[in-house]
């Protein structure tokens, strides 16, 4: 089996989102990789695989979305269409996961989709486009629990929509 590779991010300095909790985050995200890693080659293979292995992906997509600072978004993508602020309020439903978003090559069309932890609730054959964490350690020791919604808003303050958009582009063919 190959191994898979930790990514490194280069992260600018973000609103509202300290540069201790995206180190700490990054160091959670490490382990995820560790441990998809340490898994390929242990008999109980199955048995966590997916919550490591979706967990390194997800948070490869929520990380990329920092890099290269906050840009505007291309009012002509297909990305400027979707409800954003439905997306928001998805963001904050109660527990941990995350908010998506998806594009699904077979109905040809972009999904906002909550997922509770990352081995359950991922949409099959869909491609993740934009990945929100919303578990507490994203930004609880900056936030609050009683700001998770400012979080939101400075995660969407932070975003580099160019990578959204491209990653589009590139998996939509357009
Ligand atoms: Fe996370």
């Amino acid at each position: 089996m190959k191994k898979f590779e930790e990514r490194k991010f280069n992260i600018p300095k973000l609103v509202g989102i300290s540069e201790k909790t995206i180190e700490e985050h990054l160091k959670l995200y490490a382990g995820y990789v560790k441990n998809a890693n340490d898994l390929l080659v242990e008999s109980d293979y199955n048995r966590r695989f997916p919550f490591e292995f979706n967990g390194m992906r997800n948070h490869e997509i929520y990380f990329s979305h920092f890099e290269g600072g906050s840009t505007l978004l291309n009012t002509s993508s297909p990305i400027a269409h979707i409800d954003w602020e439905k997306f928001k309020a998805l963001a904050l439903t109660r527990g941990v996961g995350w908010a998506m978003l998806y594009y699904d090559p077979i109905s040809d069309q972009l999904i906002q989709s909550w997922v509770d932890e990352q081995h359950l609730g991922q949409l099959s054959q869909c491609i993740p486009i934009l990945a929100l964490d919303m578990w507490e350690h994203s930004f609880v020791a900056d936030y609050q629990p009683s700001g998770k919604k400012q979080y939101v808003e400075d995660f969407f303050a932070n975003l580099n929509w160019e990578s959204v958009v491209e990653r589009f582009d590139t998996v939509s063919k357009r």
